[in-house]
């Protein structure tokens, strides 16, 4: 950390579109708004470029006729490409889907004119092809930014050059760099399709970086670091490990059912991680302000962010517009809370409720916890868990009430129910 670091949340934005940037070959067909792909140009717009050459241009396509011809001239190529392969592997590249032409909204072509502002350019002199260069750090920027706004875009390569030229009228001093798809997304993979489907392995890191000259390890504390954690495990430990690196992401935990236990479920994993020396940020949706254990013992840890954020409902005689008004706010809070990762565990107490009186978008809270930084654990506590939750959920557990004190006209107690 220094002064010129970005807060927490935003370094965390930024290696977070990193690493779940994935080339996307399936697409909703829901358009782009114009403003959110005006932010994506604008992404690639601010790439560094060799001399400050700025040699792009960007070919927004979305007339059918047009994709329909793109799309007819790559699977050509796609199927012309097969013999490179050898004889065990063409079919598998064949069963690959390499591009969704059709089905995105938008096709972009991002070009690089050869010639701007030439022919002298600071640093062009002697590698022609840093304008090339420049347009990649254009694309790439495109695709973070895409990706930061959920938005799937996907390389397509399979095609000649020449004949992107003809059909989309590029002059001839002008490269087409790269022909781009952009959609939204049913959901991002965690792997690239290639890795998942064994075609090629993901290259670890410490074997890629060199120290002074082409070949040497680096030393020292770099080689720890780069080393993924339990480094070169043995054939036989492999499968383990990946199986444990798996368990080792972010869980959704749902507490539900008529019975008691839910939120005080919840806060014994608060106690627990905070005793791991955890960061556990807690959100009340229900509960008003009246004094509860937990709130007041909260005020004293310094690892536990607590906000009570509901008004109490108590259903009749309520003033429903304040309620939802209080929910949003509560569920907005919430979406902060799990977004910037600065938090283990986030704890949504009683956020079923809001969910059903229709306070909180389901289809939100689904975005949103799927799309949360990969460590963190998401608690849901309340009645009535919407089947999208369960469906999504790696833990639920269903309380039973089996008996209650309140049945036999026993009040709450200090310490047991507040
Ligand atoms: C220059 C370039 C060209 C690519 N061309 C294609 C393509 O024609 N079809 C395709 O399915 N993927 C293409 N890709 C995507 C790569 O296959 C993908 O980036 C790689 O497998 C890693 O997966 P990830 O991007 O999801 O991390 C291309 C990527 C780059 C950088």
């Amino acid at each position: 950390m220094n002064s010129n670091s970005f807060p927490q949340s935003w370094r965390r934005g930024v290696y977070e579109a990193i690493a779940r940037r994935r080339d996307m070959r399936s697409f909703l067909s829901h358009p782009i708004p114009a403003e959110t792909l005006s932010r994506i140009l604008s992404a690639g717009n601010q790439a560094g470029s060799v001399g400050f050459s700025q040699p792009w241009n960007f070919i927004v396509v979305e007339d059918e006729e047009l994709r329909a011809s793109v799309h007819d001239h790559v699977e050509k190529e796609r199927a012309r490409a097969a013999s490179a392969f050898s004889a065990e592997r063409q079919q598998q590249y064949l069963n690959f889907k390499l591009h969704g032409i059709l089905e995105a909204p938008i096709n972009l072509c991002v070009t690089c004119d050869r010639e701007r502002f030439g022919p002298a350019i600071i640093g062009r002199n002697t590698i022609r092809d840093t304008d090339i260069y420049s347009t990649c750090a254009a694309v790439q920027n495109i695709w973070l930014a895409a990706r930061a706004e959920g938005i799937g875009v996907g390389w397509v390569s399979i095609l000649e050059p020449d004949e992107l030229r003809r059909l989309l009228g590029i002059p001839p001093h002008v490269l087409p760099v790269a022909y781009l798809c952009l959609g939204y997304v049913e959901r991002f993979p965690e792997q690239p399709m290639l890795a998942a489907a064994g075609w090629l392995p993901k290259l670890a890191l410490d074997q890629l970086v060199f120290s002074n000259r082409w070949g040497e390890p680096p030393s020292g504390e770099l080689t720890d670091k780069l080393r993924p954690p339990a480094t070169a495990p043995q054939e036989s430990e492999r499968t383990e490990q990946h199986a444990h690196t798996e368990k080792r992401r972010g869980l959704i935990v749902i507490y539900t059912g008529q019975g008691k236990g839910k939120t005080t479920a919840a806060l014994g994993i608060v106690f627990r991680a905070l005793g791991r020396g955890l960061r556990v940020g807690v959100v009340q949706f229900i509960k008003g302000k009246w004094k509860t254990g937990e709130r007041l013992f909260a005020a004293t840890l310094p690892n536990l962010d607590f906000r009570v954020m509901g008004q109490g409902f108590t259903w009749e005689g309520d003033d429903l517009g304040a309620h939802r008004k209080a929910a949003r706010e509560a569920w907005q809070a919430a979406k902060d809370l799990i977004s910037s990762g600065e938090h283990d565990i986030v704890i949504l107490d009683e956020l079923t409720y809001c969910l059903l009186y229709d306070f909180i978008d389901i289809a939100d809270v689904i975005t949103a916890l799927r799309e949360r930084p990969v460590h963190v654990h998401v608690i849901v506590t309340g009645r009535h868990a919407p089947q999208e939750l369960l469906a999504l959920a790696d833990l639920v557990t269903e309380m039973t009430a089996i008996k209650h004190p309140f049945d036999g006209g026993v009040p709450a107690q200090i310490g047991i129910d507040f």
